[in-house]
Order: C-alpha cells, then structure tokens, then sequence
C-alpha cells in the first residue's frame, strides 16, 4: 500500500477521493504520510468507520478525514480531488468502464486514478467463470483489461499485480475473522450464517479461484488527445 501511494500522492496538500473506501484504512495511511493532504471516503457499508475515525483522532488528522456512509452512484464531490482511488469496488458501479467514467466526474484536470480490479490470470474453469461474473462484473486476463483501460483514454504509469501470497493473506484474513466472530459469538442470531459464509468463500476460493483470478492496482493518468494511439 504505501508504495502505491508513494507514487499516486503528489503533493503534501493533495485532496483524495476513496470510492468504496471500505473502512478508510488507505486514506488513514495517507494523511498519516502527508501532512496537508484531505481526504473523503465513500462506502455503503460503514464497518470499520469507527475505529478508523478514532484512530485518526488519536494520530491527530481526523479534522482532514470525512468517512460518508452512502452508496456511490449517489455521492457528488463538492471539490475535485487530486486523486481518485477505488479499489476492489468496481462490481459497485456496475463494471471497470462504468468505474473509469464515475472517477472522471471526481478528478481534477491532471488528476490521478489509482484503480483496483480483477483479471483472469489463467483461463477459468465454466463453472468458476458462471461463479465469479455471476454479477453485472466481467473479467478479462491482464492485458486486455489494460487495453480496455488505455482505449478508454487513460495511460498506466504503475502497476502492482498482486502475489498469490498476498491473495492467500487476504482471503485468509476474510474467511478467518468471520469464522473467529462466529466462533466467539455462538449465542449471536448471526453466529451460524456467519460460519457458514465463511465456508463457503473458503470452499469456493480454495476448490476454485486460487491462483486463477488475480488482482492489479494501475495508477492511471488521463491520455491527452494529441498522444499518439498505443499499438494495439
Ligand atoms: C472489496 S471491498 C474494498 C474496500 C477498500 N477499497 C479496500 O481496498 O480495502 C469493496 C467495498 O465496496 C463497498 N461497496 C460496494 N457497493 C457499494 C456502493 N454501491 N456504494 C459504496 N460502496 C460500495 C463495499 O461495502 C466494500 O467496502
């Protein structure tokens, strides 16, 4: 994380829009870094927005953090940010297209867009690929994903694909704090649900997507119209 946002933060007083910014930890990060840097964070959930919030009391930068509980097709920027981030939320806005579009309304002239999504990284089982874009979201391996970005009008200048390791840690931590509160919770109405969610995301990464899907973050600028076109 904190070399990506080494390189998507410019300027100490950058302003930084998280579209499904789930708790808010990356922009807790970053004004942690940046000491003039503000920042709003948009997710319809608002889990973790406590704990965050507090902890950017404790470290003294919560008067430059906004947490809004809201769905994102809704929210307007009432200022343009210097960077847009959303990552791992574009299933939120209906695909990557539709993602790329929202972040433009957001962004400022020479703006950044640090852009989270999933790829194929080898070619699906059927019944993996009906599981997986069982949604409005289709995956394609990674360069047409990139390709599909850059004729959209964008340019890559960085990148991370994550590791299998960094994916096993994820999904781990997804399926293991579930499972730990259904655990710790066994009277809770939610207890037995919540178990068997965790199975069942265990079972169906495990038994299917590992290793198949992948993840990259792009740093993306906006291409001018007198670039010339990438060969495709
Ligand atoms: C995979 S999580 C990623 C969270 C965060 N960006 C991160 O990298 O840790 C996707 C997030 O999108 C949020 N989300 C899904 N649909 C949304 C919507 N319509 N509006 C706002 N947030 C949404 C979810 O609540 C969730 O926190």
């Amino acid at each position: 994380m904190a070399h990506l946002l080494h390189r998507a933060v410019r300027g100490q007083n950058d302003h930084l829009i998280d579209l499904g910014c789930g708790d808010g930890t990356w922009l807790l990060r970053a004004l942690q870094t940046y000491g003039g840097a503000t920042a709003v964070g948009v997710d319809i959930s608002g889990a973790g927005f406590d704990d965050v919030l507090g902890e950017a009391a404790r470290l003294g930068v919560a008067d430059r953090l906004e947490l809004r509980r809201q769905d994102v097709a809704e929210y307007r920027s009432s200022r343009k940010a210097d960077l847009v981030l959303s990552v791992g939320a574009a299933y939120a806005f209906g695909g990557l297209l539709e993602t790329l579009n929202a972040a433009r309304e957001h962004l400022a002239e020479d703006g950044l867009l640090l852009l989270g999504d999933c790829f194929w990284e080898h070619e699906p089982d059927p019944a993996v690929r009906a599981e997986i874009e069982s949604g409005p979201q289709k995956f394609a391996d990674l360069p047409t994903t990139v390709a599909q970005v850059v004729a959209d009008g964008w340019t890559p200048v960085y990148g991370h694909t994550s590791t299998i390791e960094e994916w096993d840690e994820y999904q781990w931590c997804w399926t293991g704090t579930l499972a730990q509160w259904a655990l710790d919770h066994p009277d809770h109405p939610d207890s037995e649900v919540a178990l068997r969610m965790s199975a069942d995301h265990r079972t169906g990464w495990l038994g299917g997507y590992r290793g198949v899907l992948g993840f990259v973050v792009l740093l993306l600028r906006r291409t001018p119209p007198s670039a010339p076109t990438e060969a495709s």
